[in-house]
């Protein structure tokens, strides 16, 4: 079994023996899954190393923790986010073993932080300053089911199909957890059948819905069909059009943000004004739905106003005003002079900082 150090990397990893004080005093059982308290615990008692059950995941949390700690996000909402972060890790691994949950496991994870998140802008304008890949899944689904309960109130829809639409965010990639660990993980490029595995997971996730106790068809649908493009290029059915519920084409834009935005999906991280932009791209292709994408795009472009952020040529300026007709080529200052983005076309804004 390898020996790991006691450290914040040691959260979520298993042990693999019974643990006890020089005095004989058992501390932590075998199989024990490490929390942050402890890992304090362990280093009070000087322990240095411990034996741990190697196995494949998706990464601690760990990463990501320390990095929201650094955030001016208000703390509680940093605290909300993480702690959900880290039960979607332990209720998502229950599935991977065909632990059969109840929508109530999923709603009461989600409803707390996506209460605070969208109260408390800091949280989701910082979400994408993150850096790593960390915990993919995980965070995806967190952000997924924030950005679709955002993008149904931009839509001014009603506070029953806002919380429909956080919990379909958050569940739309459960199927992932049936796909087998060597591919969902696999670093670097699919080849075109595991690739083929992959997008079973839309399937998958339809099936583990329906099969869940209070799990309904529309929130079925949209696991199954939140890879489907309007003009019929996604899958698992190349739906076109209307044929696709509006509820999946919402996840669809979310689901693609937060994709670009994550620098697992495209090498390089993408800032948000880039994805919106993508998005917009998207949408104007027929891929996307127009109406939800210029919402969405809006609404980011005003919620980076006053952000720190890296120009194309390296330089560090702040977003100062976002114009209307083209968001992504806002007025910034750079060390104390205005550049009006709209004019200076060779620069972009590369990412944000914070
Ligand atoms: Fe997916």
């Amino acid at each position: 079994m390898p020996l790991a150090p006691v450290d914040l990397s040691l959260i979520g990893q298993v042990l693999a023996a019974d643990l006890y004080t020089e005095q004989g005093i058992l501390l932590l059982g075998q199989n024990t899954t490490i929390t942050p308290a402890h890992v304090i615990l362990l280093q009070k008692q000087r322990v240095r190393e411990v034996e741990i059950i190697q196995s494949l995941t998706e990464g601690t949390g760990e990463e990501v923790t320390s990095q929201l700690f650094q955030l001016d996000a208000d703390s509680e909402t940093v605290a909300a986010y993480v702690q959900a972060l880290d039960k979607t890790r332990l209720l998502f691994d229950e599935l991977t073993v065909g632990g059969a949950e109840t929508l109530d496991h999923f709603s009461n994870i989600f409803f707390d932080v996506a209460e605070k998140s969208t109260k408390h802008l800091g949280l989701f304008r910082n979400l994408y300053v993150l850096e790593g890949a960390d915990s993919y899944t995980y965070r995806h689904s967190l952000n997924v089911g924030i950005l679709c309960s955002l993008i149904a109130r931009l839509m001014k829809w009603d506070e029953e199909r806002v919380a429909f639409m956080g919990i379909a965010g958050f569940m739309h990639d459960i199927g992932k957890m049936r796909v087998p660990k060597e591919i969902l993980l696999k670093p670097g490029k699919l080849s075109e059948e595991e690739f083929a595995i992959m997008k079973k997971h839309t399937v998958f996730g339809y099936e583990m819905i329906r099969e869940m106790k209070g799990g309904s068809e529309l929130l079925a649908l949209c696991a199954l069909l939140h890879h489907e493009r309007l003009d019929g290029s996604g899958y698992p059915e190349q739906r076109k059009g209307d044929s696709i519920p509006i509820e999946c084409q919402v996840l669809a834009v979310a689901d693609m943000f937060d994709a670009i935005c994550s620098d697992r999906v495209y090498k390089g991280r993408t800032s948000p004004f880039e994805a919106a932009q993508l998005l917009w791209k998207e949408a104007c292709n027929g891929i996307l739905n127009v109406e939800i994408v210029a919402q969405f795009v809006r609404y980011i472009a005003l919620l980076y106003v006053g952000a720190k952020a890296r120009l194309s040529s390296g330089e560090e300026v702040e977003v100062i005003l976002i114009h209307q007709d083209e968001p992504m080529r806002p007025l910034v200052r750079r060390m104390g002079e205005f550049l009006d983005l709209r004019h200076d076309r060779k620069l972009t804004i590369e990412k944000m900082i914070g």
